[in-house]
């Protein structure tokens, strides 16, 4: 697929997708969403992807929405037409892991595309925030209800409302990303993170994603039910009995990911 706006490069197992406007923080257009969409939808159903890295570059994962093609949008634009907003969910509905890969600034859109991941890596050059009351307008694509789950309401509220930065140290103690790597290292180590991930019986990784996520939607008896429903569903593949029976046997696994 011939992309503007986004690169894609596939590394054995693992789809790597870079955001690609460099010369406007890899702002967000509909373009861009739309190639993202696309992208995405046909790593998932590759059976040879077991695992997805999405990063931006060394200055900005995505500095948001892009301000010069919303600014003049009317509502019925952004209600009816679903500019802006259209696509953005097709990140929440890829089946299997995906890793964010932050460097520089991740704010606005940019922050709620790395939120939609299933964890983030950050460089200790990571900014996050959702600046959008200073230009007026407020998160769409998930921020007020992402942000408080992953960092507290408190927190959540001061950066909506005051609409500051973050610097990855601060986002590592409040649990917004999963470690904080130098940002010369970034790529590698979230390669490395994904290649282990890939390398992981593919549907084993789709049902701990899908049971973790629950813990987002429902009550903890409803969500203890369904992670134990899972549970017994890895019984039925055969990656279990090789996982089992290589752990017994002292070797390495073979998966075949069924
Ligand atoms: C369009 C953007 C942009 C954006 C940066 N640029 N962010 N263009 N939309 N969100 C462009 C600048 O216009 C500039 O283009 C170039 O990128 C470099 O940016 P500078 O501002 O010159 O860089 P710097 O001084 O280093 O400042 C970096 C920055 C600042 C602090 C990140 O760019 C900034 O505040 N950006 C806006 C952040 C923001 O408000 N994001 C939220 C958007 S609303 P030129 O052509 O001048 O070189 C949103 C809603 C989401 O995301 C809703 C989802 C449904």
């Amino acid at each position: 697929m011939d992309y503007q706006n986004i690169i894609v490069e596939t590394h054995e197992r693992v789809g790597l997708v870079r955001l690609n406007r460099p010369k406007a923080l890899n702002a967000l257009n509909d373009q861009l969403m739309d190639e993202l969409g696309q992208a995405l939808a046909t790593l998932d159903t590759d059976d040879g992807i077991g695992c997805i890295v999405l990063t931006g570059n060394e200055k900005a994962f995505a500095a948001g929405a892009d301000i010069g093609a919303m600014a003049s949008y009317t509502f019925m634009d952004v209600y009816k037409g679903e500019y802006i907003t259209r696509n953005w969910e097709q990140l929440r509905k890829v089946r299997k892991p995906v890793i964010a890969a932050v460097a520089g600034y991740a704010l606005g859109g940019g922050c709620e595309v790395a939120m939609m991941c299933d964890f983030i890596i950050a460089a200790d050059t990571a900014k996050f925030g959702q600046p959008e009351i200073k230009i007026g307008t407020m998160p769409g694509a998930g921020g007020t209800q992402r942000l408080p789950r992953a960092v507290s309401k408190a927190k959540a509220m001061d950066m909506c409302l005051t609409g500051r930065m973050m610097d990855a140290a601060e986002a590592e103690r409040a649990g917004l990303v999963s470690r904080i790597v130098p940002a010369e290292r970034l790529l590698e180590e979230a390669m490395a993170a994904a290649k282990t991930i890939s390398e992981m019986s593919l549907p084993i990784a789709m049902m701990v994603k899908e049971s973790i996520n629950r813990a987002y939607e429902s009550t903890l008896s409803d969500g203890v039910q369904f992670e134990r429903r899972m549970f017994h569903g890895t019984f039925g593949t055969q990656d279990q009995k090789e996982g089992m029976k290589a752990f017994l046997e002292k070797r390495p696994p073979k998966f075949n990911h069924q």
